[in-house]
């Protein structure tokens, strides 16, 4: 319930999206895909933005394609030592998360837009 110290954003935005992907006549098996690598995004929000508002949108289109956009701001710090890890660097680290996304996506894509300190997400799904 709003405004519980039990209320879960994360859960909020996969129940809606879970509801909103049967409605529209998508399989369990690929409700189940496009949750695990929503959460995975969303979760990347919580943990690498700036804990203010996070703008999740996602849509169907007639040709059975999802898409989903994700955009948060950075904090500052974040962005610093992540560029100091050299996490955006061709020689990047473990990024399992990213890799599971690639897997459960067609395409995806996360781009940092460094002047507006901004990290948006972007995937796409063609539904069978
Ligand atoms: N929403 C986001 N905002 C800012 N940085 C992000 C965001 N999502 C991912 N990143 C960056 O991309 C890296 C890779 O993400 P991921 O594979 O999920 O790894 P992890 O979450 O385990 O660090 C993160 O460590 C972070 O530096
Ligand atoms: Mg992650």
């Amino acid at each position: 319930m709003l405004g519980a110290g039990t209320f879960s954003p994360l859960q909020f935005v996969r129940s809606r999206l879970e509801y909103f992907l049967k409605r529209n006549g998508v399989s369990e098996e690929q409700i189940l895909d496009i949750s695990i690598g929503t959460t995975e995004a969303v979760e990347n929000t919580v943990k690498y933005g700036d804990g203010d508002l996070v703008e999740v949108k996602y849509s169907l289109d007639k040709s059975k394609v999802f898409r989903i956009s994700i955009l948060n701001q950075v904090g500052e710090m974040n962005l610093q030592s992540d560029i100091e890890r050299g996490k955006f660097s061709s020689t990047a680290t473990l990024m399992r998360g990213m890799m599971v996304m690639q897997k459960l996506f067609d395409t995806m894509d996360l781009d940092i837009i460094d002047e507006k300190k901004q990290a948006l997400f972007t995937a796409e799904k063609k539904l069978p």
